[in-house]
């Protein structure tokens, strides 16, 4: 089927022919006859790289170009959303019908906001998480919305996140009836299953453009699933190395799936030393530079260091320990083709589309903390052999599995490769997960009796599975808890949400942590600090993935507490008589005392050393406590608790910034964060004032101020500037310059 002869606007034909798509791949064309470009819901299931997103592309924008619509796109990850939003924005080129050009938006975090800017955009890139929370607010352009694509379905089986996506499906059915669903994945086996309960049609293909060989590598020979063999070069004593090896010698690049983030880093530490070897010269030189942007991307670190020094040698690793920046730019030189080699954990295993020939899945297993080792899901396995063999880069991939015995290989063989993805379930009904879902049913109205709460939960995915009174009765339980602690109020068989139950759901918070911190807010440490607050937050449920103290760290923590007793809100269970309650409220002290050290100005480098956290997850941890301190000061406002809320506003800018309360005044400026702006308070530019009466060449003799961000710094406060120091300025030392952002 040919674009041309596609019944959709000309000049989406145009766009569609520029990015050299003329003919759609036959999946394409079978959703295209299921009526998707007609209106019609539809599961859309065919391997990866077989070009799903084009059909959500051009359904989305025949919406927006012929009926005025509004198309929303949901993405698992906010790496996929802002890759599809990349997608979209070709597309702005385009006229609606009232002459107005296409405008896309992308919305990804701050849970607490309705984002009412959205309002003016035709296409929508958002992750579920963020869905939820906008339909919590009842964003009214919602309810304008004819298309939704649900992308990567089959993540409803996810434990975490699986039930978000469920709701968030549901709200929308019940929201506007007639809105068109298209749902997208390549490994689901219940597919008839899911499409029934979208009410949609749905296609199921095996067909691939680039054809995957998946295989088993055992010493130094592949057995391809097709009966194929082939040897590979014995370079060192590690099969997967020689394999990578192989592919780079061959032009290609290698994607190598590690199961934790060290064997991550220690798979790449030892393919470098082969790769720097093989890469020629010039983009050695382009990678030495390369290095040193990633030295330059935020503060400095051992990890950082350690990053750098592999990419001078062509190769990288890419988990979410990482600093979010120096993901973004690993990412793109993977795609460069400069950096030969990546090694990843499976933050890289949905969606992407990335220049790997070949996908190496080192480990099939995974460790999970008192749980031990399990076999990795089918479903898993063909999301990360996925990566392999995407069109634009590559004319064949191949997915090879790692064995260390003959009987591995035969196992690999048959319980991957041979096998059928798992069925998707639904994964709702769990208390924790669903009370803050019951909770928002009611506080943004939909539902205002007990039986339109069941309603709702009867459009779930998990009442299509199961039934819906497999969850009533764990549903009714959540409305008593929700009713003792006075979110709700059930008057006979109506139900209504207090101002104190519509503020927890949009603030997007668990009710259990709206809990503990409501209780903690009507009573009062001895001594209230900042400390105090920072333990509040760590205490509940939300903040999530506690940095358990190492052993050799614990006697360490636990002098913390007693130092900080008389500033809880909460005191430490007995370790005699709640062994399993007492280490957590110790990894609960190490992350307020992390978080205590970060605005007390210690360096990453020190945090990463002395509590053994990595950067990615220092900054999960302060965007959670962001979150948290944010709620807590809006429940202090709510509940009138004066002596609160000056602290946690400060706090809240404290946390975000990483700084001593001094520095306040000066990082309000921008491209002033931590380090600049104690460069700049040391110097004896303490206030604004004191900037606005410094000359530029003043602020310009200070490390790390080049002539730019003087610049940029003088603009913002204002003051006399001497007319040669503009002039000098242009003409600057621009080695001193580094990237202007916040540093
Ligand atoms: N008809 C076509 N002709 C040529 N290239 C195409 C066509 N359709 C899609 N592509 C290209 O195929 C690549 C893979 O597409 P896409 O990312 O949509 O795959 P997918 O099916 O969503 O895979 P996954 O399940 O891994 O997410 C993209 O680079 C896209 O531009
Ligand atoms: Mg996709």
């Amino acid at each position: 089927m040919k674009v041309a002869d596609l019944q959709i606007p000309e000049e989406l034909k145009e766009v569609t022919l520029r990015s050299c798509i003329a003919e759609l791949y036959p999946p394409q064309e079978e959703a295209v006859l299921a009526g998707v470009l007609d209106g019609k819901n539809l599961v859309l299931a065919s391997p990866t790289a077989s070009g799903k997103t084009l059909i959500a592309e051009l359904a989305g924008l025949k919406h927006v170009l012929e009926r005025n619509g509004k198309v929303i796109y949901l993405s698992p990850l906010r790496a996929l959303a802002s890759e599809k939003y990349d997608e979209f924005k070709k597309y702005c080129s385009l006229r609606k019908k009232d002459g107005k050009r296409v405008t896309v938006g992308i919305s990804t975090g701050d849970y607490d906001q309705a984002d009412p800017w959205l309002q003016r955009n035709d296409i929508i890139v958002t992750t579920n998480e963020k869905a939820d929370s906008l339909l919590r607010h009842r964003a009214k352009w919602m309810e304008e919305i004819t298309l939704v694509v649900a992308d990567e379905i089959h993540l409803l089986n996810e434990a975490e996140r699986g039930p978000t996506l469920e709701v968030v499906l549901a709200r929308l059915m019940q929201v506007s009836p007639e809105t068109q669903i298209l749902a997208l994945s390549a490994t689901i086996n219940n597919v008839d299953e899911i499409a029934a309960w979208l009410k949609a049609q749905y296609v199921i293909t095996e067909w691939r453009p680039v054809t995957l060989k998946e295989g088993v590598l055992l010493n130094d020979e592949i057995q391809y699933k097709d009966g194929d063999a082939r040897k590979i070069d014995k370079k060192t004593r590690y099969p997967a190395i020689n394999l990578v090896l192989n592919t780079i010698k061959n032009g290609g690049q290698a994607l190598v799936f590690a199961s934790t983030r060290k064997n991550a880093a220690s798979a790449a530490k030892q393919i470098a030393e082969h790769t720097s070897e093989i890469i020629s010269k010039p983009i050695k030189r382009t990678l030495e530079h390369e290095a040193e942007h990633i030295l330059n991307a935020g503060e400095r670190t051992r990890i950082s260091e350690n990053l750098a020094d592999l990419v001078k040698c062509g190769t990288a690793f890419h988990h979410a320990g990482l600093a979010g920046a120096h993901r973004k730019l690993i990412e793109d030189l993977f795609r460069q083709g400069k950096i030969k080699v990546l090694t990843a954990t499976p933050t890289l295993a949905f969606g992407v589309n990335l220049p790997a020939r070949t996908v190496v899945i080192q480990d099939y297993r995974r460790y999970e903390a008192g749980y031990g080792y399990y076999p990795i899901a089918v479903l898993e396995y063909k999301q990360m052999a996925g990566r392999a063999g995407r069109p634009k880069y590559d004319k064949v991939g191949e997915a090879i599995l790692i064995a260390k015995t003959a009987d591995e290989a035969d196992y690999l063989m048959d319980s991957y490769i041979l096998a059928k993805p798992e069925r998707i379930w639904s994964r709702l009904a769990v208390e924790k997960i669903i009370r803050g879902h019951v909770l928002a049913t009611v506080a943004s109205d939909f539902a205002k009796t007990e039986n339109g709460v069941y309603e709702f939960f009867a459009k779930t995915f998990y009442a299509h599975q199961y039934d819906i009174k497999a969850i009533r009765s764990l549903i009714a339980k959540i409305l008593q808890y929700l009713n003792k602690e006075e979110m709700l109020i059930i008057n006979g068989e109506n139900i209504l949400a207090t101002k104190f139950g519509k503020r927890v759901s949009e603030l997007y918070i668990d009710p259990a942590s709206a809990v503990v911190i409501r209780d903690a807010l009507q009573t009062q440490p001895p001594d209230l600090t900042d400390f105090s607050l920072l333990h509040l937050i760590a205490h509940t449920p939300d903040m999530g993935a506690p940095m358990r103290p190492y052993s050799n760290e614990l006697d360490q923590i636990a002098a913390a507490m007693e130092e900080h007793r008389q500033e809880l809100f909460t005191q430490p269970p007995s370790e005699w008589e709640d062994h399993f309650a007492y280490e957590e409220f110790l990894a609960e002290i190490k992350t307020a005392t992390v978080l205590k050290n970060w605005i007390e100005e210690a360096t990453e480098e020190t945090l990463i050393e002395r509590f053994h956290v990595q950067p990615g997850d220092l900054y999960k941890t302060i965007e959670n406590a962001k979150w948290l301190l944010h709620a807590t000061d809006e429940l202090a406002a709510l509940f009138k608790c004066k002596a609160i809320l000056p602290l946690t506003s400060e706090l809240l800018e404290r946390v975000s910034k990483g700084i001593k309360k001094e520095l306040l005044p000066i990082v309000k400026l921008e491209g002033v964060g931590r380090v600049r702006g104690r460069i700049i308070y040391n110097a004896g530019y303490k206030t604004i004032e004191d900037i606005k009466h410094a000359s530029i060449e003043d602020l310009t003799n200070l490390p790390l101020i080049g002539p730019r961000v003087a610049k940029r710094i003088k603009e913002q406060v204002g003051g006399f500037v001497k007319k040669e120091d503009w002039e000098n300025l242009n003409k600057g030392e621009e080695w001193k310059q580094r990237a202007l952002t916040e540093y």
